[in-house]
């Protein structure tokens, strides 16, 4: 569907047009006095120096050119605004649209378009961390919002299987199982199909691996593990299957609780192929360079500001780091999937890894020139305090910790509060401290920082996810007493409280596409909460299902029930979804 103000511009410029001025100056903005108008055209100001007479002369000239049924109010004000007010017909004309249309009409800007999302970036034999939250919600939010508008999405959590964690782990489980076949060189008989060792094993070797590192003795040996792995020895290769296997169920699991998923289960490892080729090539056409011994790819460009360090392909001693991955990973990406986008979402830290690796993919032409890549730098996740966050004996917390936190706090105040049944306490609580973590992390920008606050973000008041499931239950339950909806049309607003609620929900179209554009699911989150506060100001100061006139009533439950399928379409994106009741 045409966006409103698109619409109004269309009309405003043709007025422009008849009254003897350019169509150009006809652009339409949303009102920054919400008090005295809800569009505005300031059009006749730039006009009047162009045709050299008063602004305010054009826009009585315009406003006499416009079609009076689109408006409430529509008036020329000194110097020369042109402030409109729409029409109730021309808004229920409109709304009826979105009401009937696939998607509520959104514009599908995708369509026909191939993007990659990649996010999560676990790392496998790990167990997830809190610093694995954002690119988890983040990523996902904006998969799903891809999604929507149009796009075939391809969401790829990337993993961290190929580097030195799983050295460590060989190198460790041979000085406490020396005797396994997996270390034998000779053994060339089928390696047991049951691993040697159990998640929670899994989970204390390589923590106690990792404090070893300092022993150069042991670290060498994780070095040649590493190396011996990556060059297909086939003990070590079982091992990993082992340590992949255990650890992907574990990932899975965490994962799904969190109601986020990936179409591709890909890592570093399924780079690895990719690796020798690209590299001989870059080689060969100059675009790699020897430099005190490693072959890097330089990437400085004139305009740089601050200096772009070239990116390194190949170290010294012959290895390939995490920036090489990142490169052939895209040649796999082109290869398998030509997209049109590739979207990474990592933490901030990361940005300029992902600038050496996008200009590499540029001049090497291993993307498409079309292909746009992207990169989400997120802030970071603190403490209430706004101190870094750490447990109490100052280690990391491990993600399930941090949600388990969530719920259970939740769940006490279901339980207290008797919200429900007790044979629905768990499945509420679920729902409620997924909106509650989701939304307290999504309604930032993305970029910034922010403090953790289980209080604030469970509230059941405020700007929090609770409260936006609180006012779809709301709406839920009113419907619920009044009976079947989605057949019934909108009306025309009857009162300056449904006016609200139907401006409301024209933007949504606008405000999921610029969600989008600006990489900001922040801004998905700031249009619910307006939604839910017009609402929830409708509900009050309207007497729904009390409205004698059947007529009437209809068209309130088809204005709230349509505000509540936006909702519900706009929490799914975010990544949790509504209770029935609460
Ligand atoms: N595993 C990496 C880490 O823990 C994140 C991977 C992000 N994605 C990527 N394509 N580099 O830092």
């Amino acid at each position: 569907m045409e966006k409103i103000l698109d619409i109004i511009t269309a009309k405003m410029q043709a007025a422009f047009e008849a009254a003897g001025y350019d169509a150009s100056f006809g652009r339409v903005n949303v009102s920054n006095r919400p008090d005295l108008c809800e569009y505005q055209c300031n059009g006749a100001l730039a006009a009047a120096k162009q045709y050299k007479c008063a602004p305010i002369q054009i826009a009585n000239a315009v406003v006499a050119q416009l079609d009076a049924s689109d408006y409430d109010m529509v008036e020329a004000v000194m110097p020369g605004f042109i402030n409109l007010k729409l029409s109730g017909s021309f808004l229920e004309k409109y709304l009826e649209e979105m009401r009937t249309a696939e998607d509520f009409g959104v514009a599908k800007i995708g369509a026909g378009k191939t993007i990659v999302v990649d996010y999560g970036g676990a790392n496998v034999a790990k167990p997830l961390h809190i610093g694995h939250l954002r690119p988890a919600i983040i990523g996902e939010a904006m998969k799903r919002l891809y999604k929507f508008l149009g796009y075939n999405t391809i969401g790829d959590v990337h993993l961290g299987d190929w580097g030195l964690q799983m050295g460590l782990i060989i190198a460790e489980l041979q000085e406490r199982q020396p005797d396994l076949p997996y270390f034998d060189p000779d053994f060339t008989g089928d390696y047991p199909a049951e691993s040697p060792f159990t998640l929670s094993e899994l989970e204390e070797i390589y923590p106690t691996a990792s404090g070893k590192k300092k022993d150069p003795e042991f670290a060498e040996k994780a070095h040649t593990a590493t190396y011996e792995l990556q060059q297909g020895r086939r003990g070590y290769r079982a091992i990993w299957d082992h340590i992949m296997r255990i650890s992907l169920a574990d990932l899975h699991r965490v994962y799904d609780a969190l109601d986020v998923h990936f179409e591709k289960w890909l890592g570093e490892s399924d780079a690895d192929p990719y690796i020798p080729a690209m590299v001989e090539d870059l080689k060969n056409r100059g675009l790699a360079i020897l430099s005190e011994g490693a072959w890097v790819v330089p990437v400085a460009e004139e305009t740089d500001k601050k200096e772009v360090p070239p990116m390194i392909l190949v170290k010294s001693d012959g290895s390939a780091i995490y920036a090489t991955t990142d490169l052939a990973t895209l040649v796999q990406r082109t290869q398998d999937w030509n997209p049109d986008k590739v979207l990474y979402v990592t933490d901030k830290r990361q940005n300029l890894h992902f600038e050496q690796v996008f200009r590499a993919a540029r001049k090497s032409g291993i993307v498409k020139e079309t292909c746009e890549l992207e990169h989400i730098g997120f802030g970071t996740m603190n403490g209430k305090d706004g101190k870094p966050f750490k447990t109490r004996d100052g280690g990391v917390l491990r993600l399930e910790q941090l949600v388990k936190d969530m719920t259970d706090f939740v769940r006490s105040k279901v339980v207290e509060n008797k919200i429900v049944d007790e044979s629905e306490v768990e499945a509420t609580t679920q729902k409620i401290a997924l909106a509650a973590l989701k939304y307290g992390d999504l309604s930032n920008q993305p970029t910034k920082d922010y403090n953790f606050d289980l209080e604030r973000f469970a509230a059941f008041e405020g700007n929090t996810g609770p409260y936006i499931l609180y006012t779809i239950v709301r709406i839920k339950s009113i419907i619920g007493k009044y009976g079947e909806y989605k057949h019934l049309p909108i009306q025309a607003p009857a009162n300056a409280y449904a006016k609200d609620l139907m401006l409301s929900i024209t933007k949504f179209g606008p405000a999921m596409e610029s969600a989008l554009k600006s990489s900001a699911p922040n801004l998905i989150c700031a249009y619910i909460y307006d939604l839910a506060g017009c609402v929830n100001k409708f509900y009050h100061e309207t007497r729904i299902l009390g409205e004698e006139n059947e007529e009437l009533k209809a068209g309130y439950i088809a204005l709230i029930g349509l505000a509540k399928d936006i909702l519900e379409t706009c929490i799914n994106l975010l990544g949790f979804s509504a209770p029935d009741k609460m």
